[in-house]
């Protein structure tokens, strides 16, 4: 199984809507089995597939040893598309129970995962450097940056850079690319803002970029992809053109992997 982890440091950077419509391109384009992960205590992800996050439990409750992973997973709506959904316990689950007592509690959401046998696990992550993001980077084996064209998410590139190289150096993950989100094509800073990018992460700014569009937050009100709502927007065509990019590179990088 690979695992995609979604992430920032700043919020609002379209993490969620990212991994939810990747991962809906994913299943419905690319014939893939796909388990979505909501790894924040928002639930955004959890709503934004059309679940009550109060009805469901969440990988809190399997990380503390009070559920198995099978009893979390639940189906949705969409084909071939399964959620682990998110509830508040999330919150600061590390410090309690039998997270608290153990020095290696970031390495559990790993050994959890471990023996599922989905084509893709994608993990949506909360905004934040915190204990969730750590876990869920230590158990992916790649990672995916979301950015917005604006100083403030590319100020908090740099923190997540560090936090990342030192997270790999341990536990390795190869870094997919960064995604840009809210992308005016006409930017008058677009230039500026791709050179810190760049700095930041060398040569790894997706060419795709996702153009602002209101289709995108009419969606997840519907608790829907933007392929169900709206096909035929722009969104949609920017999602699936970066689902096509992401798997462009994971099927490079599984070759370059691959002893000749
Ligand atoms: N391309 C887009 N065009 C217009 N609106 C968008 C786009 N992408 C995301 N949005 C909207 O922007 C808001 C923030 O997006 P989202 O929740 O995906 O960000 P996030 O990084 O997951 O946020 P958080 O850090 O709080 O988890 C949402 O209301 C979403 O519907
Ligand atoms: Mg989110």
């Amino acid at each position: 199984m690979q695992t995609i982890s979604v992430c920032s440091f700043k919020g609002g950077t379209a993490k969620t809507s990212i991994s939810l419509n990747i991962g809906a391109a994913l299943a419905r384009f690319h014939q893939k089995r796909v388990l979505m992960i909501d790894f924040d205590a928002q639930a955004n992800l959890t709503a934004g597939l059309g679940l009550d996050p109060d009805n469901h439990d969440s990988l809190a409750a399997v990380l503390q040893d009070n559920k198995t992973l099978q009893e979390v997973i639940v189906h949705t709506d969409h084909p071939q598309v399964d959620l682990i959904p998110a509830d508040t316990w999330l919150e600061r689950v590390e410090v309690t129970g039998v997270l608290s007592s153990d020095r290696y509690s970031h390495e559990k959401l790993k050994k959890v995962l471990a023996p599922l046998k989905y084509d893709i696990a994608i993990i949506d992550t909360p905004p934040s450097l915190c204990w969730l993001t750590e876990s869920a980077l230590i158990a992916c084996n790649y990672a995916l940056v979301c950015a917005t064209p604006e100083f403030y998410s590319i100020k908090g590139l740099q923190r997540l850079s560090y936090f990342m190289h030192y997270i790999s150096e341990r536990h390795p993950f190869e870094l997919l690319g960064v995604a840009l989100s809210f992308w005016n094509a006409r930017g008058r800073n677009n230039e500026e803002f791709l050179d810190v990018v760049n700095d930041t992460f060398p040569e790894k700014v997706l060419s795709t970029k996702i153009r602002r569009d209101i289709a995108v937050s009419e969606a997840s009100i519907h608790g829907k992809p933007v392929f169900e709502t709206r096909p035929k927007s722009r969104a949609a065509e920017d999602y699936l053109a970066l689902t096509d990019e992401l798997l462009k590179h994971m099927e490079s990088q599984c070759l370059s992997l691959t002893p000749s």
